[in-house]
């Protein structure tokens, strides 16, 4: 892992805490640009950010969310959509206007076009400050499933099966879980100013230790993390176990 980056082991209790202090501390004061990862793990952090907007502790509303990726073939109105679940999640809690998030389009006619055009976005918008990341239990960073070329950008990729399985749990069956998706590519990823990888439950285990401890691989993409540097990794006690001791000494020297 890049000398500089910080790994941190909490309680599952606390995840949505710490992770929450880590993104603030990283955020810039200015329209920050928060690069947005959907799925389970981010759950309790943006329930956290969505409570200190409520109390009036923090106000994000002039921040820019940037999603990760987009299922081909669905569309904003789909509340199954990483659109919806950006808006849902964390644009509405945090008063974030529609015109200040940006998601693939999922229907756009031309997926490759628009693969494109999101990674020109991205740029035009002037980058992301803080990338919230997740790890797929294949090692897969945002949709770059194994085999990702490390210098990819935003493109059309094939879900793999094991992708495909653990997503299942969020649609009526596996059947209806899309192919195909569109997503920020590693190279893309790796431009954010800082990234925050976050992992919970004991899938993730065998995957964040081949990430953050084995080579650099296209086989596990979110190794590629281990080049950028400014990564905060967020784990829980669960996803942990398989973390080298030298790695996990270093998050209870900075808890
Ligand atoms: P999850 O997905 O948070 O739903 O486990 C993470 C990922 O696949 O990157």
């Amino acid at each position: 892992m890049s000398p500089t980056a910080r790994v941190l082991v909490v309680d599952d209790d606390e995840f949505g805490t710490a992770a929450a202090d880590v993104v603030l501390g990283l955020l810039p004061a200015d329209e920050p640009r928060l690069g947005i990862a959907t799925g389970g793990t981010p759950m309790p952090l943006y329930a956290e950010l969505a409570r200190r907007a409520q109390r009036g502790e923090i106000d994000l509303s002039a921040a820019y969310l940037i999603a990760l990726d987009e299922y081909v073939g669905l569309g904003a109105q789909d509340c199954l959509s990483y659109s919806a679940y950006v808006h849902t999640h964390v644009a509405v809690p945090l008063g974030i206007a529609a015109d200040n998030v940006l998601v693939p389009d999922g229907l756009a006619p031309d997926p490759n076009a628009e693969a494109e055009a999101y990674e020109q976005r991205i740029d035009d918008l002037g980058g992301v400050d803080v990338q919230i990341a997740g790890i797929g239990s294949n090692g897969h960073l945002a949709f770059n499933e194994p085999g990702s070329p490390l210098d990819s950008t935003t493109r059309v990729v094939a879900l793999s099966g094991q992708t495909r399985s653990d997503n299942a749990r969020f649609f009526d069956s596996r059947s209806e879980v899309p192919h195909d998706a569109i997503t920020q590519g590693l190279a893309t990823i790796c431009r954010a100013r800082a990234v925050v990888l976050l992992a919970r439950g004991p899938e993730k285990a065998a995957a964040l230790a081949a990430a953050l401890a084995g080579p650099v691989s296209t086989e596990v993409p979110a190794s590629v993390l281990q080049r950028h540097p400014a990564v905060t990794v967020i784990a829980d006690r669960s996803a942990a176990t398989e973390l080298p001791d030298r790695l996990e000494t270093r998050a209870r020297n900075r808890l």
